[in-house]
């Protein structure tokens, strides 16, 4: 039954207010009735999705959530109906003020209004909670043991959460200049998909900040890694995550709009991209590691002796050039590509990202493909593993 005493009223006009003003920060149903089990609270912003303005309701549950978009009227119909029934708490953030309404184990609503000072900042479109990245109240963190029961988090996981944000945001800006933002649906591969932490957070972002349809498929050499992730994602209900045992060497799928592959080592790094440029991905991830391949090939120039002569200084230069060949063959294969920095020196050593986004229009790589022969005779290197796989497909 809806209710509609006059406190409860007021707390509903406020909110339409807010919805008609843009002012709405956002809504917090809480303090359960117990009406349906395990869900512990409900919180709704106001979205724009597809230019529509409507109400964004994310259901968590104790190990889930489950995120239902509805028209405007719609919305505000459902929050009426819940209030002072299935919830005994709702506070009413909007950019000037806050309201709390709490209803008495008898029903009584009581109502309190107070300017809202700390939620000035905040926003009430959809486009600027994208700024955020990640919450820490993601189920996935506590089931992966970045956080603890209470959402916190657990210290000793800091570089991976820092990590896991630094990715978010990097793919966030690769998507929003490519052509995906406009596809309901994407298929992401994660190749070399370990923990799973990267490929949870990619899920999450794809399909609870942007509300599209991602299919993430996380692929791993490592069974028990296979087992713990599966496992994690059955567990949190979330569907279109799945990991599949297998090398990525050899792994094939279909479709891939966004291929990652995030310290994958040595050569699994040019077999990642291989896939990605043979299946035509919009987006290629990849933070190399384990850079193997080409420094026992490496032949040092007379000029360069000095500075080669140092192992540091060798391994350091094999790893620039495995890097710089693998950024000109995507380049030279229709890619407009980028190195940049991950995650900083202070968090870890392997802080080097390569960031391709699909060319809508190929142009002549000549000039590229010129630069790659220059730069291998240049040190004596007579194979790179990207560039013969590209070469004998
Ligand atoms: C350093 S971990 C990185 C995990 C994750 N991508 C991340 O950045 O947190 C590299 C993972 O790649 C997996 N791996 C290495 N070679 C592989 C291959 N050829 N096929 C599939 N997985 C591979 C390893 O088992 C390991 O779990």
């Amino acid at each position: 039954m809806p209710n509609t005493p006059q406190q409860s009223q007021q707390f509903l006009d406020a909110l339409k207010e807010s919805i008609a003003q843009s002012s709405l920060s956002k809504l917090v149903l809480s303090k359960p009735s117990g009406a349906e089990e395990g869900l512990v609270r409900i919180v709704v912003r106001q979205v724009s999705i597809k230019n529509q303005p409507q109400l964004c309701f994310v259901y968590s549950y104790k190990t889930r959530d489950i995120t239902k978009n509805f028209a405007l009227p719609e919305g505000i119909t459902l929050i009426n109906e819940l209030l002072g029934n299935s919830f005994r708490n709702a506070n009413l953030f909007t950019t000037g003020e806050e309201l709390q309404i709490n209803f008495s184990k008898k029903g009584n609503p009581l109502l309190h209004r107070s300017t809202n000072r700390q939620n000035s900042a905040t926003t009430h479109t959809h486009d600027r909670d994208k700024q955020r990245y990640l919450e820490l109240d993601r189920p996935f963190l506590t089931a992966l043991g970045v956080t603890n029961d209470q959402q916190q988090l657990i210290p000793a996981m800091s570089r991976k959460w820092k990590q896991i944000n630094k990715f978010i945001e990097l793919f966030q800006h690769a998507f929003d200049s490519s052509t995906l933002k406009e596809k309901e649906s994407i298929q992401v591969l994660d190749f070399g998909s370990g923990k799973g932490y990267l490929t949870f957070a990619l899920h999450d972002f794809l399909n609870n900040s942007r509300h599209i349809n991602g299919q993430v498929t996380g692929v791993e050499l490592r069974a028990e890694m296979v087992t713990l992730c599966n496992n994690s994602a059955a567990k949190l209900h979330l569907d279109g995550l799945h990991f599949h045992l297998g090398d990525v060497r050899s792994y094939t799928h279909d479709t891939v709009d966004v291929m990652i592959a995030l310290h994958a080592c040595d050569i699994a790094t040019d077999h990642a991209i291989h896939m990605g440029i043979r299946s035509n991905a919009t987006i290629i991830m990849c933070a190399p590691c384990c850079h193997k391949e080409i420094r026992p090939q490496m032949q040092t120039p007379a000029v360069l002796q000095p500075l080669l002569q140092y192992g540091v200084h060798l391994g350091q230069e094999a790893e620039m050039i495995t890097d710089t060949l693998r950024a000109l063959l995507l380049n030279a294969h229709g890619y407009d590509t980028k190195v940049l920095e991950f995650v900083s020196l202070e968090h870890t050593s392997k802080n080097k990202m390569i960031l391709a986004i699909k060319r809508e229009q190929s142009h002549k790589n000549d000039k590229t493909l010129a630069q790659i022969r220059s730069l291998k005779a240049f040190y004596g290197i007579e194979k790179q593993c990207l560039e013969g796989l590209l070469t004998s497909a």
